[in-house]
């Protein structure tokens, strides 16, 4: 049995996800609406810490100032309520069709303008309710035609509009910081900035560097065939990942949006122990849907089986770690000698040359004799993970 969650875990769900009604390319909605008020209380008796949104879970697309004000209020009556925070809000730019081609690189300038709007008046939301990220995923900047889209210049508005809304949130003086979210595709056929070494990439470009990083989903690196926690090794290495969207993914097809651990398990395994042991310490967020088959019983229990799936394999990492045979197997595997420079400190290229140890003395026959007991160290991995140990 997993122990239960507490605030301390920092657990954060996207309304959109206990919220999804199963609708989808074949059939329609499955579950009745959800509202935020319910979500809000629900989530914090399940032991929750944080609930995000896009504007649209919010507030229906189009609605009046009034309207607008009056969702907002029950929700942040919600939130005082139970004490849930909102760390984490997001702009929806994808589903109403005048985002069809896309909203910051929509081949529209007007679309665009309008894009740009919608978002700035969501990092105005975003302040007030005290979010510290700010998750931008373009589900619609991409193509499906490679004849329709000048991907240079669609790199050239991204950066724009990123720039734009990240020099915004500076001069607000708001406590916010941009975090782009990567995706091969799907909705598009071809989604720009589609992995997390893209984004990357893409953010050294940024005048406003500084304050944009990214926000990983699990199930979007391995729908390229990625390796997410390689994936998330370099983000953090970059001090780039501001956020992260836990959730199950079972290889290369479309998104499933599974609960956390039940897609790729060993992998989920080596990505919670990176996160706990790894100096990660912002919200444990799930980006996933509640299968279709489910009822709302059925949407209360997965938001839980996320809570503990994280929880089951922070402990095994916290097993794995503590054990003796571990700690030798990780010494045998040379895994801490990768902490060492491999440069004597102030080491020139000269003194490299010089030194004999370094090559003319070095016997790489025999080094390459050496068995580095990374299968044994594997399985030891798997032993923990499945309780043998
Ligand atoms: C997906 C995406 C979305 C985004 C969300 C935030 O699975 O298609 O991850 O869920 O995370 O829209 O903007
Ligand atoms: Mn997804
Ligand atoms: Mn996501």
């Amino acid at each position: 049995m997993a122990q239960a969650p507490t605030r301390e875990d920092k657990f954060s769900f996207g309304l959109w996800t206990v919220g999804w009604q199963g609708n989808d390319m074949f059939g329609p909605a499955s579950r009745p609406p959800l509202d935020p008020v319910e979500a809000v209380h629900r989530l914090s008796d399940l032991g929750a810490w944080g609930i995000t949104f896009h504007d649209d879970d919010l507030v229906p697309f189009g609605s009046a100032d009034a309207a607008r004000a009056q969702h907002l209020k029950r929700f942040q009556g919600a939130l005082a309520e139970t004490g849930l925070v909102v760390p984490m809000v997001t702009t929806n730019l994808f589903s109403h069709p005048v985002f069809k081609d896309g909203g910051l690189t929509s081949n529209d300038r007007d679309v665009r303008r309008y894009a740009l709007r919608k978002v700035l008046r969501n990092l105005d939301l975003a302040a007030e309710l005290g979010a510290s990220t700010f998750v931008l995923w373009g589900g619609r900047e991409g193509s499906e035609t490679d004849a329709a889209k000048d991907v240079r210049a669609a790199m050239d508005r991204y950066r724009e509009g990123i720039d734009f809304l990240a020099q915004y949130v500076l001069d607000q003086g708001y406590g916010l910081r941009l975090a782009l979210e990567p995706k091969p595709n799907e909705p598009r056929g071809d989604i720009l900035l589609p992995t997390i070494g893209h984004a990357l990439a893409f953010i050294s470009t940024l005048d406003n560097h500084e304050i944009v990083g990214v926000n990983p989903e699990v199930g979007h690196e391995q729908m390229a065939g990625l390796n997410i926690v390689h994936g998330i090794g370099q983000a953090l290495w970059q001090g780039k990942l501001f956020h992260i969207d836990l959730n199950g993914q079972r290889g290369p097809r479309f998104d499933q949006d599974l609960v956390f651990g039940h897609g790729d398990v060993l992998s989920s395994f080596f990505l919670v122990d990176l996160l706990e042991h790894g100096g990660y310490d912002g919200p444990r967020h799930f980006d996933y849907k509640p299968l279709r088959t489910e009822n709302m019983d059925g949407v209360w229990a997965s938001a839980e089986a996320n809570m503990a799936g994280y929880l089951l394999f922070a402990e095994r990492a916290r097993s794995f770690r503590a054990d003796p045979e571990v700690r030798a197997a990780l010494d045998t595997a040379l895994v801490p000698e990768l902490a060492t420079p491999t440069l004597d400190e102030g080491e020139t290229a000269a003194d490299l040359l010089a030194n004999r140890s370094a090559f003319e003395d070095f016997d790489p026959d025999e080094a390459a004799e050496r068995g580095y007991g990374f299968i044994r160290l594997s399985q030891l991995a798997l032993e923990h993970l499945t309780g043998a140990r």
